[in-house]
């Protein structure tokens, strides 16, 4: 059975699955998830927990496309270490031991070439190599037959109050005015800057707004700086710059479940059902699966746009021609090509 057969809930097939975060997002807006793909063990004990039903896979450089199951949409956050300017190490890019696994998750694309795919990763992707890298990725997905967009998203418009900007690159298999209608709106908003509201409600809350009173408790901030992977030790490094602020200048970090309520997962979405014996060994895990996942409502946001696009492409699409193949002439998109059969699953 083809992707286009199938009349039932949208899918997704989730690639570079962390703790979740596109597949609760997903789930939220509808669909059925239909695979994960996630190499940590600590990942996969929370994938485990929430999906215990979903296939599993665990190194995407071991899946054949045979396996994975027909799906309409897939995503993937492919890891970003090689890229962030977070790291403060040398950015190499696409050439990275973990930032090129995004070619193969091109490779597995360009073998069953999904309707839509969602790649997410830091902003700086953009300018990562000079611009080489992005341009290395959108034309890998154009020449498989993909119309691509992409946007750079900001969580605190997401009812999170956290900043964390990440860029969006959206394909649509032969359909050229999917990405725009997925990521862009049609009408533009009033803004958010007080200065052009028209009425009484109160600005959104800046890093420098805070809110509580030490007579009764502590002090936060309104507005979260971005979360990143970080341990739960201070190294000296590797602490966020948003505190909770208690009399008597004392302050502390936020804890695990309140990083999972800034990124818009459940309270103790990342604690698994068997415990690590030591607890600081725990909150580090979390740390990092938290400050390495995207912010859910954002998802939800998209993947609430992307089913009127999906409807229409099941209702307009042409089978390619099985006999077709493609090459792709780029020499950064090695042994890449689409196959342009869709018989994965
Ligand atoms: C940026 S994180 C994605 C987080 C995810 N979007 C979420 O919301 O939690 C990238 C993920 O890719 C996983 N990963 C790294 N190498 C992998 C491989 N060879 N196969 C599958 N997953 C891998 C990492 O363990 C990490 O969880």
């Amino acid at each position: 059975m083809t992707t286009h057969e199938r009349s039932a809930a949208p899918s997704v097939a989730s690639f570079f699955s962390g703790i979740g975060g596109f597949d609760l997002a997903f789930e939220r807006a509808g669909f059925d998830i239909t695979m994960q793909c996630e190499i940590d063990p600590f990942c996969n004990a929370i994938l485990a927990k929430h999906w215990p039903m979903v296939k599993k896979f665990h190194d995407i450089r071991e899946v054949q496309y045979a396996d994975v199951p027909s799906s309409d949409v897939w995503v993937g956050g492919f890891p970003c270490q090689d890229i962030s300017l977070a790291r403060m190490g040398s950015r190499t890019g696409l050439k990275g031991k973990r930032s090129s696994l995004f070619y193969e998750f091109a490779r597995l694309i360009g073998a069953c070439l999904p309707s839509i795919v969602i790649l997410e990763n830091v902003a700086g992707l953009r300018n990562s190599n000079g611009g080489r890298d992005f341009q290395t990725i959108i034309h890998t997905l154009a020449q498989l037959g993909y119309s691509v967009g992409w946007r750079v998203y900001n969580s605190k418009y997401f009812g999170v109050p956290q900043s964390r900007q990440r860029v969006y690159i959206v394909g649509c298999y032969r359909e050229r005015r999917g990405p725009a209608e997925i990521l862009f709106e049609s009408e533009c908003s009033s803004g958010h800057d007080s200065s052009y509201r028209q009425d009484e409600e109160e600005p959104p809350p800046t890093f420098k707004t805070s809110f509580g009173d030490f007579s009764k408790g502590p002090i936060v901030q309104g507005l979260a700086y971005c979360l990143y992977a970080c341990s739960a030790r201070h190294t000296g490094t590797d602490w966020s710059r948003t505190f909770v602020s208690y009399p008597q200048g004392k302050v502390r970090r936020l804890m695990p479940n309140e990083c999972e309520g800034i990124q818009g997962f459940p309270q103790d979405w990342t604690l698994p059902p068997m415990l690590p014996i030591d607890p600081e060994k725990l909150d580090t895990l979390r740390y990092t699966v938290l400050g390495n996942a995207v912010t859910v409502p954002a998802v939800e946001w998209m993947a609430r746009r992307i089913r009127p696009v999906l409807h229409r492409m099941k209702e307009t699409v042409q089978e390619s021609d099985p006999t077709v193949t493609r090459q792709i002439p780029h020499s950064e998109a090695p042994g890449i090509e689409a196959s342009a059969n869709r018989s994965c699953g």
